[in-house]
């Protein structure tokens, strides 16, 4: 059922907090120090050929789930709080870095509704640009992450993975869309990471600030850049400039509106995605307190 009378609540509640973001962060956007970030191309660089194999494996109890390190998925009532640390260890590390990330997709949908991720999701987007996916290969590539987290005992591991056949830069590697992911060594749940990059093919056609991902998926750099400063699961990340724009074609404007989905209907008083049965409500009520994860493992090397 679509409810359109709900239709400005969320989006007006994601604006206020993107103005909340942009009023607490030291910076604002800014058009020239983003473009910058493109100006070191690697158009024509890499492989000519596509790889011939997958280098990332899924599991083969659950395509969200690497293999290496589970045997099986987490209770449901344990995925949520594993994600939102997931997610918050990840953005803390792009953010000491000084590596430009960003969230995209199912989870900028999430962020529109109440900036937590969808209780029914076990997966998280993010993307980078082209030159932090060359820093991160060149300087993290299987680096682990430890941080400690409060009701964790002994805490918890990320790895760093870089995809070696991100420098194959065109749509035609099928196999290998996905450049990089931050997993979780205690569940084998992970980030998909995709890098932005310059689409060669239609600038050349005089298209200028167009962008695009092996996974098929083209942008325009305003569409992008500059971006916004918001929180996503209680911690600071940015979004796309016209996240509306974006979430609109590629879910349609009825994602934004309706209230009712996967089970699940949207309190819009709590703000919380309510599931359909009662049972289900109480397992996966969230805790009142955040737990911020922090860093053990020092960082060495930073972009800027
Ligand atoms: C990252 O390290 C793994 C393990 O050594 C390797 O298989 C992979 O090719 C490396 N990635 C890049 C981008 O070099």
């Amino acid at each position: 059922m679509w409810i359109s009378t709900s239709r400005w609540l969320p989006g007006l509640y994601g604006l206020i907090s993107i103005m909340g973001g942009l009023a607490a962060a030291d910076t604002t956007p800014d058009f020239t120090s983003v473009r910058t970030k493109f100006v070191k191309d690697y158009s024509g660089t890499g492989p000519s050929e596509p790889a011939e194999e997958k280098y990332f494996h899924e599991s083969s109890f659950h395509y969200h789930y690497d293999g290496r390190y589970a045997e099986q998925e987490l209770p449901e009532e344990d995925t949520l709080p594993h994600l939102s640390q997931l997610i918050r260890t990840y953005l803390s590390t792009m953010a000491d870095l000084g590596a430009e990330t960003w969230i995209m997709h199912g989870t900028l949908l999430a962020w529109w509704w109440n900036q937590k991720i969808f209780p029914w999701d076990n997966d998280i987007d993010v993307q980078v640009s082209e030159p932090t996916i060359h820093f991160l290969d060149e300087y993290y590539n299987m680096t682990e992450h430890h941080f400690d987290i409060p009701g964790v005992e002994g805490g918890r591991t990320y790895l760093l993975e870089i995809n070696p056949n991100y420098v194959f830069r065109s749509i035609e590697d099928t196999m290998n869309v996905i450049d990089a992911r931050w997993i979780d060594t205690s569940s084998g749940l992970f980030i998909d990471i995709t890098a932005v990059r310059p689409d060669d093919d239609r600038r050349k056609k005089g298209d200028t600030g167009a962008l695009m991902c092996k996974d098929k998926h083209h942008f325009d750099e305003n569409d992008i850049f500059p971006l916004r400063n918001s929180r996503f699961e209680d911690f600071p990340v940015k979004i796309p400039f016209e996240y509306v724009k974006l979430l609109e074609e590629e879910y349609g404007p009825k994602a934004l509106t309706a209230t009712d989905f996967q089970d699940h209907h949207f309190n819009e008083e709590t703000l919380v995605w309510d599931p359909a049965t009662l049972e289900r409500k109480r397992s996966l009520r969230r805790r009142g307190a955040v737990d911020l994860p922090v860093r053990t493992t020092p960082l060495k090397y930073k972009m800027r």
